[in-house]
């Protein structure tokens, strides 16, 4: 399995997640689909700090949100409202075992980039599958390999600083470390107040994304047992993602 980056997982940076990611704005066509389609249960694999799945409890819907950091589903389960969703502690994988007939699974966030390997991939696309009431749709964007996202991840195009409660002001850095198409490895780095932490001010985590090419994505939905049903563009991103949504079969 996929395991996650440090940024989820240490406790010290999934507390920072949703203040450096604080423009949602793209989880409103998630949430837009889920009423067009008129979605009663939602599986949300890689929830993270819960942002969509949250949203959706709030809208009524039954919500599944899984994810494998648990220092990430311990922010979740603090927020308010989070007695409505049920969390799990899991990777994409495993969802199969939960028993569901969900009528949409979602990744937000770009979750369907972290699954590196072909062999990963499937894995994660067949337990979604089997974890949909056949008919039901799974939606989730990645980036476009031609839009070079990488090229700004760099220190100059992407550092920003956030004021964190109880933590004081904490600065954010990225630094691109390998570009080996379709991979691309770069570093975070978060620099906490001086004496904040033992052992240092800064921490870094190391992330690794597989960018794939649309035809790539949609014979590996196919291959699946699902059907694409249309291809968006995010609104809040023009031109960069796709945003697949895809019926089992
Ligand atoms: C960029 S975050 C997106 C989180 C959330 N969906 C959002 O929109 O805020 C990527 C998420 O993928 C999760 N992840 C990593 N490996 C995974 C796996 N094997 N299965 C499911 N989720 C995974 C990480 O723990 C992390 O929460």
């Amino acid at each position: 399995m996929t395991t996650p980056d440090p940024i989820f997982v240490d406790p010290r940076l999934a507390r920072l997640y949703d203040a450096f990611d604080d423009d949602r704005g793209d989880l409103d066509l998630y949430v837009g689909l889920a009423e067009r389609l008129g979605a009663g249960s939602v599986l949300d694999v890689g929830c993270g700090t819960g942002a969509l799945a949250l949203l959706l409890a709030e809208r009524g819907v039954r919500v599944t949100a899984v994810d494998p950091a648990a220092a990430s589903l311990e922010v979740a389960r603090g927020k308010p409202g989070a007695e409505h969703v049920t969390w799990v502690e899991g990777g994409a994988d495993a969802v199969a075992g939960l028993g569901l007939a969900a009528d949409l699974a979602t990744m937000t966030g770009n979750v369907a980039q972290v699954f590196r390997t072909d062999e990963d991939w499937t894995q994660a696309l067949e337990a979604v599958r089997d974890a949909l009431r056949p008919g039901g749709t799974l939606v989730f964007e990645t980036r476009l390999p031609a839009r070079e996202a990488w090229l700004g991840w760099t220190r100059e195009r992407r550092s920003a600083r956030r004021d964190i409660p109880g933590v004081g002001q904490v600065e954010m850095w990225s630094d691109v470390l390998e570009v080996a198409l379709p991979l691309v490895t770069f570093q975070q780095s978060y620099r906490f107040p001086s004496g904040v932490l033992s052992g240092g001010d800064v921490v870094t985590s190391v992330s690794t994304l597989r960018f794939r090419e649309r035809d790539e994505i949609e014979a590996s939905l196919a291959a699946a047992g699902f059907e694409v049903d249309e291809v968006l563009d995010a609104p809040d991103r023009p031109g960069l993602e796709w945003v697949f949504v895809a019926r089992r079969g």
